[in-house]
């Protein structure tokens, strides 16, 4: 028997209803302009509730390290961590395209390390597509990786795994040779055969620039709304990644103050004893309720618990 209750029939309906999204839909709504909404997930609960409310791509992003595994970077995260995550995200997910990033150190030696290190996150993980970070530097890398028919999402701007170069996260293309370069950068991954393109942190006129110029959708981060798409690092919207708030990011709910009183509500109802209560408890069945009771009466009358010796080990 479960002690579970049975999954909800509006996830189940979910599943049975939806229209996958795939990378020809997301270039088609580019095409129609339809925006894409983006989301970060990085286990399975989190992965089902942002699939179900029909986001259409999930990223495993490697910020997991920092708002999961509480590194002060995305600079330590590992394939291991990274395949792990994503394997439970893709258990999560069935509507939304699924991606992963690649982490620091996965691509960096050399093309054919990139190569195997994606073939492990289509293969193990069941991603669809994987995410890099740089632009001229990862051309041959993009070209090869969709030769062999993986998709790649490139990433421009402020690329988080470039943090020392950067000297900080520090928005990225202000001036106009900076400017020129991030375009150029982006036609370089496009022409290499990038499927989509993350714009992080660039100002507002580059990335509406860079959207105009390329046929692929552009996914902004704190790059204005002119990008074909948003993402957000789910725990940024949810108030729950314990930093300060970038200028870019909407609270769309106070799940930490949420999460705090309901944890602290449940210690004071644990110290009172009024939880859990008499409908939170089995039983036995009246008939069997008597007979353990006597049984109980009579082994304190012959051996009352004050005086009953401890077993021996
Ligand atoms: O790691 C990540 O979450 C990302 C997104 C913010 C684009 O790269």
């Amino acid at each position: 028997m479960s002690l579970t209750e049975p999954r909800s029939t509006e996830a189940a309906a979910h599943s049975s209803t939806f229209l996958k999204i795939t990378l020809p839909t997301l270039q088609e709504k580019k095409r129609n302009r339809v925006p894409i909404s983006a989301l970060t997930a990085y286990d399975y609960a989190m992965a089902r509730l942002v699939d179900e409310a029909s986001v259409d791509l999930v990223l495993v992003g490697d910020s997991l390290g920092m708002v999961m595994l509480g590194y002060e970077s995305t600079l330590p995260v590992t394939m291991e961590e990274m395949l792990l995550c994503t394997r439970a995200v893709r258990r999560g997910v069935r509507r939304a395209l699924l991606a992963a990033d690649m982490p620091y150190a996965s691509y960096h030696e050399d093309v054919q390390q990139g190569v195997r290190n994606a073939l492990r996150f289509v293969k193990e993980a069941g991603t669809e597509a994987v995410k890099v970070e740089g632009g001229r530097n990862r051309v041959e890398l993009v070209a090869r990786l969709t030769d062999a028919e993986i998709s790649v999402i490139g990433h421009l701007g402020l690329t988080p795994q470039s943090l020392h170069r950067m000297g900080g996260y520090r928005v990225q293309g202000k001036t106009l040779p900076a400017a020129e370069q991030l375009v150029e950068d982006a036609l370089a991954l496009e022409t290499a055969g990038a499927a989509l393109l993350v714009l992080e942190g660039v100002p507002r006129e580059v990335a509406a620039r860079i959207t105009a110029e390329l046929t692929i959708p552009t996914i902004g981060i704190g790059a204005g709304p002119e990008c074909d798409g948003q993402i957000l690092v789910l725990h940024d919207l949810l108030n729950l990644s314990f930093a300060p708030a970038a200028k870019f990011v909407r609270r769309y709910a106070d799940v930490a103050s949420q999460i705090r009183n309901a944890v602290e509500a449940y210690r004071k109802d644990v110290e009172t004893r009024s939880f859990p209560n008499d409908a939170e408890s089995y039983h036995l069945s009246a008939e069997t309720r008597g007979s353990f009771a006597r049984a109980g009466a009579t082994r304190a009358a012959v051996a009352p618990a004050a005086i009953r010796q401890p077993r021996k080990a």
